[in-house]
């Protein structure tokens, strides 16, 4: 089969799009304290960013995480029966989705991948080079923000005793406040049938200096992502930001056990978007709320399971102890 043939592409019509864009900005923007919507980070240049973030030297969470699925892949697919379709939430650039391919491809001659996110771009290149490296593989890549992706996924028809294991990896779980990731897992649960799983990957609580290191890195990368959020608001909607009157702050609430991500302004200062017909205004100090990072203890990740009706079946560990993947059964 050729590679076209073997791929398929799933575009929700609106979510994520210029409207929502413009909608939440402006509610974010002109709320107090000001904040803005952490999924807007990813578009082209976010996503460019992000990638380089995960391969900075402060930031640990992908290497271990990598090193956990590179040691414990067989282990980590061993329940599932021949028949598997592998769904991944906030795929990315799938890079860490391989190992696990590898994994499940030892033991079946095909597989059907179905991986959601809200970048268009990420899906369409990863895809193509996975399709290049697995010629058995089959994807179905849903182009959508999670919520409307879990939607579209129900409506694929599987195959009659397949069954499906769910990737959420990269501690994304922890850009949810802890209720929300809750509710979240309960939506995911309910597309689910008693023999699938789910494979979390989160991120441990540790020392404060560590985390904060993870989150502002030496060579700005991390700054920069978060003040292209300014930029793509400049470029899409015809803002007046000075970005470079801005910077990262990035702080380790530890009761609390996330870091928070804020923008904050150097000066006194204004700023005009002319596509939204807003001035605003920012004091000198004012922070803009970006996103918050949630880590997690072993004992906040099975009350996150059993409160969105899952137990913990297994669970593995790099050697540091950072960062934890754990298999979610339906409970
Ligand atoms: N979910 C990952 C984390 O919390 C990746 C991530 C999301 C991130 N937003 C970020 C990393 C902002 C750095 C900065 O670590």
């Amino acid at each position: 089969m050729t590679d076209a043939a073997r791929f398929t592409l799933i575009r929700h019509p609106s979510s994520g799009g210029a409207v929502d864009f413009a909608r939440d900005v402006h509610a974010g923007l002109t709320a107090t304290p000001k904040r803005l919507p952490f999924p807007y980070f990813y578009d082209e240049e976010g996503s460019r960013l992000f990638e380089a973030i995960c391969g900075l030297p402060e930031y640990y969470l992908t290497r271990a995480e990598a090193e956990i699925l590179g040691r414990h892949a067989g282990a980590i697919v061993a329940p599932l029966p021949p028949s598997v379709e592998l769904v991944e939430l906030g795929s990315g650039s799938a890079t860490k989705t391989r190992l696990l391919l590898d994994a499940l491809l030892a033991r079946r001659p095909s597989l059907r991948y179905l991986p959601i996110d809200i970048s268009e771009t990420m899906l369409e290149e990863s895809a193509r080079g996975l399709l290049a490296d697995y010629p058995s593989l089959q994807v179905t890549a849903i182009a959508a923000e999670y919520r409307s992706g879990l939607r579209i996924l129900q409506d694929q028809p599987r195959a009659e005793d397949s069954a499906r294991l769910v990737l959420w990896l990269g501690s994304n779980v922890g850009n949810f406040h802890r209720p929300d990731a809750a509710r979240f897992l309960a939506e995911v649960r309910a597309t689910m049938a008693l023999r699938d799983r789910l494979l979390l990957g989160a991120d441990l609580r540790k020392e404060r200096t560590v985390l904060e290191r993870a989150y502002d890195d030496a060579a700005g990368v991390t700054a920069r992502f978060n003040l292209n959020l300014l930029a793509r608001i400049n470029r899409e909607l015809g803002g007046h930001f000075a970005v470079d009157q801005f910077r990262h702050l990035a702080r380790y609430d530890e009761p609390a056990g996330r870091i928070e991500m804020y923008l904050v302004s150097e000066r006194d200062q204004a700023a005009r978007i002319d596509g939204l017909g807003i001035d605003l205004t920012f004091a000198a100090g004012e922070r803009i709320h970006t996103e918050d990072s949630y880590k997690y203890s072993q004992g906040e990740l099975a009350h996150l399971a059993a409160a969105a009706g899952f137990t913990v079946e297994d669970q593995w560990m790099d050697e540091a102890g950072r960062f934890a993947v754990s298999r979610f059964a339906p409970a």
